[in-house]
């Protein structure tokens, strides 16, 4: 029998409404979730990542197989691939290349939306716009006419624009680079990246208001990002703790591995204490250190 995308969506939201690591308390997320149509914002034809054993992703035709690229749509834990290499590679069958662009999976983007906090009204700076899924989120939020969104592939960012205007959302969509953020449409109450970064960009936390949030995920030395939220001390420097494992895709600018000494982490970090971390950044650099008492961010 046909499922509905209004009956999968439903069925996603109940499912990350029971999850940990979920909606938690946040209705307004739950609301927006359901308020924006993924299905909308998911290309026709994308690859889901799992390979076969020749290393090679199915390719998800939504003409050939409705149901089943519906189904993945509104899976919680599914990103989509949407673009391989740059784009360097058709979506005409299947494939493998470095992932460069996706639609992150639903259960992500609650979890990052639900640690960035924003609130109706602020002014907010999305780096990766992607498929615009994310954007539609928060502009459901603080309104669309608050959302600066900064996509770096100018295809990308212009399949995106026209998705969002087809369901009358309006964002400032910028091509472009995303590490100098957007002064212009500044100072921001939240900044969020759907890309990770090794080196927090000094424009962001410049661009931020005080006391306001940026929700990156960061490389580490451990295999995995982790999730960072950071909160600003209104000069340009700004402090915080991780808060879940997270696997992103690296923002263009800092694909290449760098020493992580030179990054401010602590020699031989152990990978069972990620949560003791603290990070603070600013015009000296990234300090990333085990706890030591006082006043803990939030
Ligand atoms: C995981 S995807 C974003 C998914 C998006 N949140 C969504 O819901 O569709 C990451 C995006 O970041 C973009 N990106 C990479 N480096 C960037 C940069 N320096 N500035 C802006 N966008 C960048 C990529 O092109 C890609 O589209």
């Amino acid at each position: 029998m046909a499922t509905t995308a209004h009956s999968l969506r439903q069925a996603c939201a109940d499912e990350m409404s029971r999850h940990p690591r979920g909606f938690g308390d946040c209705d307004w997320l739950r609301e927006a979730f359901l308020s924006v149509p993924r299905e909308h914002f998911v290309p026709d034809r994308v690859w889901w990542p799992a390979p076969g054993e020749d290393g090679l992703h199915t390719l998800l035709d939504r003409t050939v197989q409705p149901q089943d690229w519906l189904t993945r749509v509104y899976a919680p834990g599914d990103p989509l691939i949407t673009q391989i290499d740059d784009g360097a590679v058709p979506p005409t069958g299947r494939a493998k290349g470095a992932f460069t662009s996706s639609i992150s999976a639903p259960g992500v983007i609650i979890e990052l939306l639900r640690h960035l906090a924003p609130r109706p009204g602020d002014r907010v700076l999305e780096i990766g716009t992607g498929t615009g899924y994310t954007t539609a989120l928060l502009a459901a939020r603080v309104g669309a006419a608050n959302v600066v969104t900064m996509e770096i592939d100018g295809r990308l960012a212009d399949r995106a624009t026209e998705r969002l205007a087809t369901l009358d959302l309006h964002p400032h969509v910028i091509t472009g680079d995303g590490e100098p953020g957007h002064l212009a449409g500044g100072p921001y109450d939240r900044i969020v990246a759907t890309a990770s970064v090794r080196r927090i960009p000094q424009a962001w936390l410049d661009q931020l208001r005080p006391s306001g949030l940026l929700v990156v995920p960061l490389d580490s030395p451990f295999g995995w990002d982790l999730l960072l939220r950071l909160e600003s001390n209104g000069r340009g420097a700004a402090h915080g703790k991780f808060l879940e494992r997270v696997e992103f895709m690296r923002v263009r600018g800092q694909r290449k591995p760098l020493p992580y000494d030179g990054l401010g982490w602590p020699p031989e970090a152990d990978p069972e204490a990620w949560r003791d971390l603290r990070v603070t950044a600013g015009p000296e650099g990234q300090q990333i250190g085990l706890r030591t008492g006082g006043q803990e961010p939030g």
